[in-house]
């Protein structure tokens, strides 16, 4: 696992869709695996800003995103995949038939994950998986658990998801399941970036950073994928 610590958020961002350019160019035809939550917003914004100069063109590229609620109509404007098109999708070229989700309103979830994971390996897989990290040290909807998830699955928000996640849907109750990629999936990615700013994942950095691997902080299992690159800010770093 490669750490680097930015002076700022801002720092970050641009140096996180610099690798994606990269990899984007590179390949043409790239496989994403992209994350919501606010951490990765400016990083959607550098990389609108590459697309406008022309530096980048997303025609050919796929994308897989981590998770999605369940019991939230698709286009409602809390779910994800509305999320991803106003932060980035509506504003860069991707194809919306590139553009992959779980399906959370799926009657068969397990049905759902195996479709999700067939589609990903029909691509060749995930070139770069984008991670946050939540103040738990969850990925994904990977909360705190006594053992690592492999494919994707139907989750139960725990409360501290919840906690941090109610404030995007004001006086609505947010939904209580989601469906997420499991531990397995995403350390299936060929690279993973996981950026984590301000002080209050500083205790998650740590945990993933110096601690053991365990469930119980499901980042840590980072520590043991070939190409994990943690990008940090000085306040997420603070406790290192
Ligand atoms: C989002 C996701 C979550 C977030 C995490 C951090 O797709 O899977 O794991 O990355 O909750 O969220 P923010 O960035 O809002 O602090």
């Amino acid at each position: 696992m490669e750490v680097k610590i930015f002076n700022s958020a801002d720092e970050i961002a641009s140096a996180a869709s610099e690798m994606f350019v990269k990899i984007i160019n590179d390949k043409n035809d790239a496989v994403l695996g992209l994350a919501t939550g606010a951490t990765p917003v400016p990083t959607y914004g550098k990389l609108i800003e590459a697309y406008n100069s022309g530096k980048v063109s997303f025609k050919n590229v796929r994308t897989f995103n981590l998770d999605e609620y369940c019991d939230l109509p698709r286009d409602d404007k809390n779910s994800y995949y509305t999320f991803m098109h106003d932060q980035l999708f509506d504003k860069v070229d991707v194809c919306e038939e590139n553009v992959n989700f779980l399906d959370g309103n799926a009657a068969d979830w397990q049905k759902e994950s195996e479709r999700y994971s067939q589609a990903i390996e029909s691509v060749g897989g995930i070139d770069i998986q984008l991670l946050g990290i939540g103040t738990n040290g969850h990925i994904g909807f990977n909360e705190p658990a006594d053992a690592f998830t492999g494919d994707s699955f139907k989750v139960t928000l725990t409360q501290s998801t919840i906690n941090s996640n109610q404030k995007y849907f004001g006086d609505v109750p947010m939904p209580r399941y989601a469906l997420t990629m499991g531990i397995g999936l995403i350390m299936k990615a060929k690279k993973i970036l996981l950026i984590a700013t301000g002080e209050s994942k500083a205790e998650a950095v740590k945990g993933m950073i110096k601690g053991e691997v365990t469930p119980k902080l499901p980042a840590s299992v980072l520590n043991e994928h070939k190409d994990a690159i943690i990008m940090l800010d000085k306040a997420a770093a603070s406790l290192l």
